[in-house]
């Protein structure tokens, strides 16, 4: 199959070097020329563990191509993927769907023979009818289908999603359609992956269901930990005592500092305004919006309880800046309300991420940046762990103890036992478990 892939996101990157591997031709087409010039180069626009080996082989194999002129990739394709952003648009928290109707309009001027037009970006319920209506108006007499194909990959975990993903769903009540897409995900009947077809609606909402349903169970875990705190229980282990249970399940029950990056904070935000706008308000994803923004700012002030009260002038070494480990993402990112809240109440600031100081930069003020964990803790009052990448898990901590100057940990991502942190005479924080 010939798939052309608009939008060199995460979502189209990954899903075009992804069905390039499965063996079909897929063509990139992003108006960026800078990052397709990157990409020609095999340099990947984001850091996303095996993405450059998976581009560079399927380059070679001349099945992935790049390029600014969507043209003839889109005249020839079978399935046109529209992967491009979907942000909250400013002011009212809905999604800006600008970028996926000029694709639609751009598909519509291009497509020849019949052609499926596949939505991947999030978008809200209806905005299938609305493409397919934008398509029509300038080309009544095109043949061709629009389809609800979401995509549930994680950053840092994206082509293994991707290629062993627990369902793939497809939202069309078009047969021709239904077929290219079963002929583009064949490969995974293999591993009998489920590929549920529904109505284009349905499909939609799917997407903002799952997204929402898992920031319900993060915030719900994370207003445990907050209960264990105040009561003297471990979070831990009520989330295992639980999650061993098959209706509630082990996944997303992991307290830390409230959810960021791309997708939950953008998607569960959206998913309330659709819901208002129909007079069908989801009120827990309401208050979970709202108590995980509040939780954000709330960890600062931990922190700050955590040295004393009070961190003026004090420095505080910060092991972590992504949203979560294996991605340079910063967006929505616990550490923009908590570093800056530090900041403000007078602290300095050292940091350190493996991969998304760069990043960090353009968004935190007055940061001071070092080269590794050891770098950052050195003279510092307090290290505080804010991502829980692999590294930060079996640091040396004798090490870490005769860098810091007052040996206060805290960490916000329980990757430590407080046992252990107690016995090696660290005054460890984390989150929802007895000191
Ligand atoms: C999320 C979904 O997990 C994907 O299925 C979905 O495709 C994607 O959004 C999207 O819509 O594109 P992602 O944002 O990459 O993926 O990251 P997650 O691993 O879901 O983590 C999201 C946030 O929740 C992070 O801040 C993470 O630290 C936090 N989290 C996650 C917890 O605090 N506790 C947990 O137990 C799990």
């Amino acid at each position: 199959m010939r798939v052309a892939m608009i939008g060199t996101g995460y979502v189209g990157l990954v899903s075009g070097a992804c069905f390039a591997d499965f063996g079909h031709v897929v063509t990139c087409v992003d108006k960026d020329a800078s990052k397709i010039d990157r990409l020609h180069q095999n340099i990947m626009p984001i850091y996303e563990p095996g993405l450059d080996d998976l581009v560079e082989k399927n380059v070679k194999a001349e099945r992935l191509f790049f390029t600014t002129e969507a043209k003839d990739a889109i005249a020839d394709a079978d399935a046109v993927f529209i992967a491009v952003g979907t942000p909250s648009r400013r002011g009212d928290g809905h999604a800006d769907l600008s970028y996926v109707y000029a694709a639609a309009e751009e598909i519509a001027e291009l497509m020849d023979g019949f052609t499926v037009v596949v939505t991947k970006s999030t978008v809200p319920v209806g905005t299938g009818d609305e493409v397919e209506e934008i398509i029509r108006k300038k080309r009544p007499d095109a043949d061709f289908a629009v389809v609800s194909n979401p995509e549930f990959l994680r950053e840092g975990a994206a082509i293994k999603d991707f290629k062993i993903p627990d369902r793939v769903v497809v939202g069309t009540d078009n047969e021709q359609a239904r077929e290219v897409m079963r002929e583009l995900y064949r490969p995974l009947f293999l591993n009998e992956t489920p590929i549920l077809f529904t109505a284009r609606r349905t499909s939609e909402l799917i997407k903002y269901a799952a997204n929402a349903f898992l920031a319900v169970k993060i915030t719900f875990i994370n207003e445990m930990a907050d209960l264990c705190e105040a009561v003297g229980a471990n979070v831990q282990e009520v989330s295992r005592g639980n999650g061993v249970e098959g209706r509630i399940g082990k996944k997303f029950m992991h307290a830390g500092p409230g959810y960021g990056g791309s997708c939950f904070p953008k998607d569960t935000l959206a998913l309330t305004k659709t819901a208002n706008d129909h007079d069908s308000p989801v009120r827990i994803v309401d208050t979970v919006v709202e108590v995980n923004a509040a939780r954000k700012k709330a960890m600062a002030k931990k922190v700050i309880a955590a040295m004393g009260g009070d961190v003026a002038g004090k420095t505080i070494g910060v092991l972590g800046l992504a949203f979560k480990q294996n991605t340079d993402d910063m967006r929505d990112a616990p550490s923009l309300d908590i570093v800056p809240a530090l900041i403000e109440a007078g602290a300095s600031i050292k940091a350190f991420d493996p991969e998304a100081m760069e990043e960090a930069k353009h968004l935190l003020d007055g940061v001071s940046y070092a080269d590794n964990a050891y770098d950052a803790v050195e003279g510092a009052n307090a290290m505080v762990i804010l991502t829980e990448w692999d590294q930060f898990r079996a640091l040396d901590l004798d090490r870490i103890k005769s860098e810091l100057k007052d040996d206060v940990v805290v960490d916000l991502r329980n990757i430590y036992s407080p046992e252990d942190m107690a016995k090696r005479g660290f005054t460890y924080t984390s989150i929802g478990r007895p000191a």
